[in-house]
């Protein structure tokens, strides 16, 4: 038992919680899931597999993502970024209801099947669906090996090394990472990218890493904030564009460690029906950095406001505007609005594991939940 206990604060690395730990190794994480795939100097993109079915993927006519929680979250990312960089349509479908409903596959059609733990029996059964109709059937897994990456027809492995907290951390952005390079490549096959902006984009990601260090700098400041809403009983994360997904993702978290309620809408959507939840008990999360929808969202900020709603801004270093409306404000480093997602969810990741401790919750395995679910 006691040579148990040293073991596992041995694979704790001197943090409390694996968590916590995941939660550091992403500079790490991220740049293994890029390492020998991105030379931004040389504008140099490698990936075999996709380099493998170059002209499937040049002329595929629908990108459907299929997968479950924060690998579903990862999917929506990409669902943004695929469009925009590379003018491929893109649908993002929950595992578990692409499986059963009969959906129409085509043979031009690429499915992508993310998870990290490569076993959830959801996504490896749309996965087969999917194979039986013809569709080419691509993999980004995290565990070598594992059911998933064996079903599939080629694939890419995020190098996020074993995720042991129940919660995805390293998982997520290692994902997000590997799909942002294959949607950088797919942009660079079909000539839907100028070659300067696409260099300009693949030097910001290089500067990921040292960028998610700052962010992580963040972590003393988040833990005074979840000192202040940790009895909270609700929680509503708002994003747009690409920080839709974060959150989701910022609400999933919370959810699964401290048990608290919360809800990730698209801001716009606050005001078909959960602003009537708004009042000055309630706390709202918003990413607001400093892209293409700022303005919108400094508006949705101050609708919020008008009810008396607490708000927790997520903001690019600098803004000097939001600072005047919001409660508290998160300053993150800029990047390019494709890349925000690596960055931003940063923030959420720390307050949900502040929380969480707490509130005295089992960060690690939180209950009812299990790292990989490999049942229905
Ligand atoms: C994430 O924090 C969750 N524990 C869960 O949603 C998870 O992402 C989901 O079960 C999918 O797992 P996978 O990536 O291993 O397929």
């Amino acid at each position: 038992q006691k040579l148990e206990l040293e073991l596992e604060s041995i694979e704790k690395g001197g943090y409390p919680h694996f968590m916590l730990k995941e939660i550091f190794e992403q500079p790490r994480s991220i740049l293994d899931s890029m390492r020998g795939r991105l030379v931004a100097e040389n504008t140099q993109l490698t990936m075999s597999s996709i380099r493998e079915y170059a002209n499937r993927f040049k002329n595929a006519e629908r990108i459907i993502i299929v997968a479950c929680g924060t690998s579903w979250h990862a999917g929506l990312v990409a669902e943004y970024m695929i469009e925009e960089l590379a003018r491929i349509p893109v649908e993002v479908e929950y595992a578990s209801e692409f499986r059963y409903r009969n959906p129409i596959i085509r043979e031009g059609d690429i499915v992508i099947a993310i998870s990290q733990s490569g076993e959830t029996a959801d996504t490896l059964a749309a996965l087969e669906l999917a194979k039986s109709k013809g569709a080419l059937i691509f993999g980004v897994c995290n565990v070598v090996g594992s059911s998933i990456a064996r079903a599939t027809d080629a694939g890419a492995y995020t190098h996020a090394g074993p995720e042991i907290g129940v919660a995805s951390t390293k998982a997520f952005t290692a994902q997000v990472t590997v799909l942002t390079l294959i949607s950088m490549m797919l942009a660079e096959m079909r000539g839907t990218i100028e070659a300067s902006a696409l260099r300009q984009l693949m030097m910001e990601m290089e500067q990921i890493p040292s960028k998610v260090e700052k962010a992580l700098e963040l972590d003393a400041e988040v833990q005074v904030i979840s000192e202040i809403f940790k009895d909270a009983t609700n929680f509503i994360y708002l994003g747009r564009g690409f920080n839709f997904p974060v959150a989701l993702e910022g609400a999933l978290k919370l959810k699964e460690i401290s048990y608290i309620h919360a809800e990730g809408y698209p801001a716009a959507e606050m005001k078909h029906g959960p602003i009537a939840l708004i009042d000055e008990n309630m706390p709202v999360v918003v990413i607001a950095t400093k892209d293409s929808s700022y303005e919108k969202v400094v508006s949705n900020i101050q609708e919020v406001r008008a009810r008396k709603g607490r708000v927790i801004a997520i903001v690019t270093e600098g803004d000097t505007v939001i600072p005047q409306m919001a409660e508290f404000v998160i300053e993150v480093p800029s990047t390019h609005e494709a890349l925000v997602p690596l960055i931003s969810v940063i923030p959420l990741q720390l307050l949900s594991y502040h929380i969480a401790v707490l509130r005295g919750c089992n960060v690690d395995q939180p209950r009812n939940l299990a790292k990989s679910v490999t049942v229905e």
